[in-house]
C-alpha cells in the first residue's frame, strides 16, 4: 500500500487523521502526469446503485479498482484480478460511498448576514427584510465590490469544508452579480475553484435571483437584459451549464420566469428554479413544460406541483438548511412526492441569508429530522439523485462501472452513522477522479 507521502494530492496541514479532522483544511499539489491503477480491496461498498436491491446497494467484501479517472471493475474480493503495479488498499471492511454531490448551492458571496440573522430572530420576517433592500441585496452590493481574486478568497474556505466531509462535486449558482460583468464574474471565481481544488464544480447562472436597486420598479426590463444579453453570453462563453430563477413574490413572477427558462431552452442550457420556496406561486407546474432539471425548496408545493414535477422527470431537491434557519413551518411534500415517484435531493442552499452552514452531511441529517427522508435516502439524495438533479448521473451519484472514481471511505460501522453522527468527521479516504486528496493511511 502507498504511503501518504507517496500520493500525488495529500492535505497541505492538518491531514485527516482518522476520527479527528474539524477543519479540513487541505488543496492540491502539482497534478500527476499520470494515475496510478488503484485497487480497494475488502470494502464494504454503498453503492447506492438502485441495481442491487440490498439497503445502501451494499456489496460487502468486494474490490473496486480505479484506472485513470474511472471505475474498470466491481468484483467480490477474492474474485479480482490485480494488475501488475496497481496500487492495492485493504480497506479492512469499511464502507465506501460514492462522493457526496452538493447540487444547490450559492457559496461564491462577499459579506455575511449575521446582523439580519439577529433580526430574523427577533421576529422581523425575511421578506420584509429583503423589502428594505436587504437580504440577497446586501450580499449583491458586498458581492459586486470584490474582485474575483477575494471572491475566491472568501469562497474557498466554504468549498474546503464541504470537501472534507467528502463531497466531490459542488453545484454553484451566480446571483449575488445581478449585472452582465457581475453575473460572469462569480461564474468565473467559480472556475477558478475547481482549478484550486480537488472538487468537481457544476455552474449555474441565477442572474434572476432579486430584481436590482438599479431596476427597481423595471422587473421586466431586466428579465430582458437576462434574455437578451447575460443568458447569450454565458452560453457563448460555456460559464454555465443551467439557469436557475427565484420564483417568488419577492423576486420574479411566473410568466417573467417562463421568459428565462424559454430562453434558457433556447441556448440550450438546463433549466430549474426556486419554486415554492416562500408561497406557493404555480412556479413549478408553469416550469414542467420546459424540461426542468428540479424543482429547489417546494417548501409550498401543491398536488398540481408534485403531479406536474412527477411526470416532467425533475428532481425534487430538498433544502432543509433554509428551512431551518428561516424557522419555516411549512415542510415540502415528501409523502405525496414518494408515492409521485419524484426523486428527492438533498443540498446545502449554502449561502449568507437562509443557509449560512456549509455541511452537506448536517443537510442530510436536517433532511431525516426534520422531513422524515429515512438516512438511505439521504444519502442517494447527495449521491445518485443529487447526480441526477445535476443531470451528471451518466457519470456520477454510484460506485459502477464506467463511472467517475469519485469515492469516500469512511471509518465506520454504519452508512447510517454518514447522515447521523455530526460533528465528528469520519473521512478515512477521499479521491477525486482517480485520485486521493485525503488519502488512507
Ligand atoms: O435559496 N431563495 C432564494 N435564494 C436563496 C437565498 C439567498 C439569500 O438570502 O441570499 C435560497 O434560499
Ligand atoms: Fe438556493
Amino acid at each position: 500500500m502507498k504511503k501518504l507521502s507517496q500520493l500525488e494530492i495529500t492535505p497541505s496541514n492538518s491531514p485527516l487523521v482518522k476520527g479527528e479532522n474539524q477543519t479540513g483544511s487541505y488543496s492540491m499539489r502539482t497534478p500527476p502526469s499520470k494515475h496510478p491503477t488503484t485497487v480497494l480491496i475488502h470494502a464494504r461498498l454503498a453503492t447506492m446503485d438502485a441495481m442491487h436491491p440490498a439497503p445502501y446497494g451494499l456489496l460487502a467484501d468486494h474490490a473496486l479498482v480505479i484506472e485513470g479517472t474511472r471505475i474498470t471493475a466491481v468484483a467480490p474480493s477474492h474474485t479480482i484480478q490485480i494488475p501488475p503495479d496497481a496500487n492495492v488498499i485493504d480497506v479492512a471492511g469499511r464502507w465506501v460511498t460514492p462522493g457526496l454531490i452538493d447540487c444547490h448551492t450559492h457559496l461564491i458571496y462577499g459579506g455575511n448576514r449575521a446582523a439580519e440573522w439577529e433580526m430574523r430572530l427577533q421576529g422581523v420576517p425575511y421578506t420584509e427584510i429583503a423589502r428594505q433592500g436587504g437580504g440577497i441585496l446586501n450580499s449583491v452590493r458586498a458581492t459586486r465590490s470584490l474582485q474575483e481574486a477575494e471572491l475566491l478568497r472568501e469562497a474557498l474556505p466554504r468549498a474546503r469544508a464541504l470537501a472534507s466531509e467528502g463531497v466531490t462535486t459542488i453545484e454553484i449558482k451566480s446571483g449575488y452579480g445581478l449585472t452582465l460583468s457581475d453575473e460572469i464574474k462569480m461564474l468565473q471565481v467559480a472556475k477558478a475553484l475547481q482549478q484550486e481544488l480537488p472538487i468537481t464544480m457544476v455552474p449555474t447562472l441565477l442572474a434572476a435571483h432579486a430584481v436590482p436597486p438599479e431596476y427597481a420598479g423595471r422587473a421586466d426590463d431586466y428579465v430582458s437584459l437576462i434574455v437578451d444579453e447575460i443568458i447569450p453570453a454565458v452560453a457563448a462563453e460555456q460559464l454555465a451549464e443551467a439557469v436557475d430563477v427565484f420564483c417568488e413574490k419577492i423576486a420574479f413572477s411566473v410568466p417573467q420566469c417562463e421568459r428565462i427558462w424559454s430562453a434558457a431552452r433556447h441556448y440550450g442550457l438546463g433549466v430549474k428554479g426556486h419554486v415554492e420556496q416562500l408561497s406557493n406561486q404555480g412556479g413549478c407546474v408553469a416550469m414542467a413544460r420546459y424540461q426542468p432539471w428540479s424543482a429547489d425548496h417546494i417548501e409550498y408545493l401543491d398536488e398540481a406541483g408534485v403531479a406536474a414535477l412527477a411526470q416532467c422527470g425533475g428532481v425534487a431537491v430538498l433544502l432543509p438548511g433554509a428551512y431551518y434557519f428561516l424557522r419555516e413551518t411549512q415542510k415540502p411534500p415528501v409523502a405525496a412526492l414518494r408515492q409521485a415517484g419524484v426523486p428527492l435531493a438533498v443540498a446545502t442552499d449554502l449561502n449568507p441569508g437562509t443557509s449560512p452552514f456549509a455541511s452537506l452531511r448536517w443537510a442530510m441529517n436536517m433532511a431525516c429530522v426534520l422531513f422524515g427522508l429515512t438516512p438511505e435516502e439521504a444519502l442517494a439524495g447527495a449521491t445518485r439523485v443529487a447526480a441526477r438533479a445535476l443531470r451528471r448521473h451518466g457519470q456520477l451519484g454510484t460506485l459502477a462501472v464506467g463511472k467517475q472514481a469519485d469515492i469516500v471511505v469512511w471509518d465506520i460501522e454504519h452508512p447510517a452513522e454518514i447522515v447521523c453522527a455530526m460533528g465528528i468527521n469520519r473521512v478515512w479516504g477521499r479521491m477525486h477522479q482517480g485520485r486521493w486528496d485525503h488519502a488512507p493511511a
